[in-house]
């Protein structure tokens, strides 16, 4: 078993299977993997004694959830208004160039994924760029190769 296996294994011991624990054991599971995989979702819908549809139905419903892998760390481009006014789009082009990947698209040795999301609620440093839970304002093309190698040592 790997060793995140045996960690998800874990969460199960913390909690009693109650409907309100559904969010906080969908956190957990998703801080251990980066994700919520397929297979647990199904020994959370076992544990809780509900259909793996309602866990789903719960997981979808919040936009903090993710059901595919993504990077060690996950380069999120704002292209919100806001930011598009301000050249996200470009700015969006210069990861894909740099990191080699699409939006959407994750490395081969999972370090980065990119991703676009929509207001980050930070439009007055636009354009966006979040890197995890760091923020980064007025990113220029030109500072994408700073931003990424910030986070390169680390991976
Ligand atoms: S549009 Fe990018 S932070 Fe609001």
């Amino acid at each position: 078993m790997e060793k995140e296996d045996m960690k998800f294994q874990e969460i199960f011991s913390q909690y009693n299977g109650e409907r309100e624990e559904l969010i906080p054991i969908l956190q957990d599971t998703q801080a251990i993997y980066g994700y919520l995989p397929e297979q647990a979702m199904r020994a959370i819908a076992r544990f809780m004694r509900i259909p793996q549809s309602q866990v789903y139905g719960v997981a979808t419903f919040f936009g903090q959830f993710y059901f595919s892998r993504r990077g060690k760390h996950a380069i999120k481009v704002c292209l919100g208004t806001a930011c598009h006014v301000k050249g996200a789009g470009r700015l969006m082009e210069a990861f894909e160039r740099e990191m080699g990947i699409g939006c959407g698209c994750i490395t081969d040795d999972y370090s980065f994924s990119l991703e676009r999301v929509n207001c980050v609620g930070a439009c007055a440093i636009a354009p966006v760029v979040m890197v995890g839970e760091d923020v980064y304002g007025h990113v220029e093309s030109k500072r994408v190769k700073e931003v990424l190698d910030i986070y390169a040592k680390d991976s």
